[in-house]
């Protein structure tokens, strides 16, 4: 159902994409320890958190990705609605093809802005006011991109993103300027500070690996840290996602919400986030296939399955709900740096 152009866009990862397929393996050297006879029922099970003041049903968010008219014609129209429907947080892409008001007009459910910051200080200040304006109510600083990864095989097609189509939020028709493509590299600490004073809004970091910078992070107003290596479509060669959660959570030591993308296909995949730490999870690829299948039903079901998966995994489990999971219910397989990490 997905073009061609957009499946090799979505699935692919950087260069030898060891990477992306690290971001599924990795999960393997986390063995649940599930536990027995612990009296639990269906209806026992609860997987609502909260996140940033934000009532969430479960943990589950779907991450920001960029333009989803490669995969259907309604685009992030109907991502971001079919989050709504399974109410659900909808991170909006800074490269998206609609414009972040559109989107933020498809959804019933909460939402948060991603931005990639603009070498044209206006265009980033612009980009943030009407973020805020139209109900964002966080903002996520992706800090290890340049804006959409192209993996190989898209490139050897000629990078074929759609003529009809661009990025929405610099469309001077929809009242955009800039050139999406002019952003920033020399990002500092002190852009966190920039926009929480611009937008009063909460900051969550995006595309932290190091537990020295998620210190750095925090320490310059950082609000919360998401530990993600972009779906392994930047930078080949770092570690899976879940690999470099353990150190990162110790480090925050509990100050802000840690969140964690990279991989997450089944309700197994979050319960070893959650017991390793991870507070949410953000949900990429699969979002943009149930987009491609099904539009705005399709993200529905997506979520809907995600959810359903994780609730009968916690009774397998034995965990009644989220704050139950802790690294009690995970078995470290083999021995590793990140493994003595977590002990000590
Ligand atoms: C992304 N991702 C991403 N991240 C971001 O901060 N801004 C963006 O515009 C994009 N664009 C984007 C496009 C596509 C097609 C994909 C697949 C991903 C990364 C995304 O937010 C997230 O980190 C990963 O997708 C999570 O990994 P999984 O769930 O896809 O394995």
């Amino acid at each position: 159902m997905i073009p061609k152009a957009g499946y090799e866009f979505v699935s692919g990862g950087a260069g030898d994409e060891w990477t992306l397929r690290e971001n599924r393996r990795a999960f393997n050297n986390y063995h649940i320890a599930a536990k027995r006879l612990v009296g639990l029922t269906k209806d026992n099970i609860d997987i609502s958190t909260q996140l940033l003041g934000l009532k969430m049903q479960s943990p589950i968010m779907v991450a920001p990705m960029g333009a989803h008219a490669m995969v259907h014609d309604q685009g992030e129209k109907d991502t971001a609605r079919g989050a709504g429907l399974a109410n659900t947080l909808y991170c909006s892409s800074g490269a998206s093809n609609a414009t972040l008001e559109e989107i933020a007009k498809a959804t019933t459910g909460p939402k948060w802005f991603q931005l990639y910051w603009n070498n044209d200080l206006q265009v980033t200040r612009s980009l943030l006011t009407r973020a805020k304006e139209a109900g964002y109510s966080a903002i996520i600083l992706t800090a290890d991109a340049l804006g959409p990864g192209q993996p190989d095989a898209f490139k050897a097609m000629g990078s074929p993103f759609r003529p009809d189509r661009n990025f929405g939020n610099h469309d001077p028709k929809k009242g955009g300027f800039g050139n999406f493509f002019d952003q920033k590299t020399s990002l500092t600490t002190a852009d966190i500070q920039f926009i929480k004073k611009l937008t009063g809004l909460p900051v969550i970091v995006k595309g932290v690996l190091r537990p020295d910078d998620a210190d750095r992070f925090i320490r310059a107003g950082a609000n919360a840290i998401q530990v993600s290596n972009h779906g392994g479509r930047q930078i080949d060669g770092v570690p899976a996602s879940i690999t470099a959660l353990p150190p990162i959570v110790k480090a925050v030591n509990k100050r802000v919400p840690v969140i964690l993308d990279g991989g997450i296909r089944r309700g197994i995949d979050i319960i070893r986030a959650i017991a390793m730490g991870a507070d949410a999870v953000a949900v990429g690829r699969p979002m943009l296939y149930g987009l491609g299948l099904g539009g705005a039903q399709g993200v529905e079901s997506v979520i809907n399955f995600l959810n359903n998966d994780l609730k009968s995994t916690m009774l397998l489990t034995g965990a009644a709900k989220l704050s139950d999971l802790n690294p009690d219910y995970i078995e470290i397989v083999g021995q590793n740096e990140e493994y003595s990490t977590f002990q000590g």
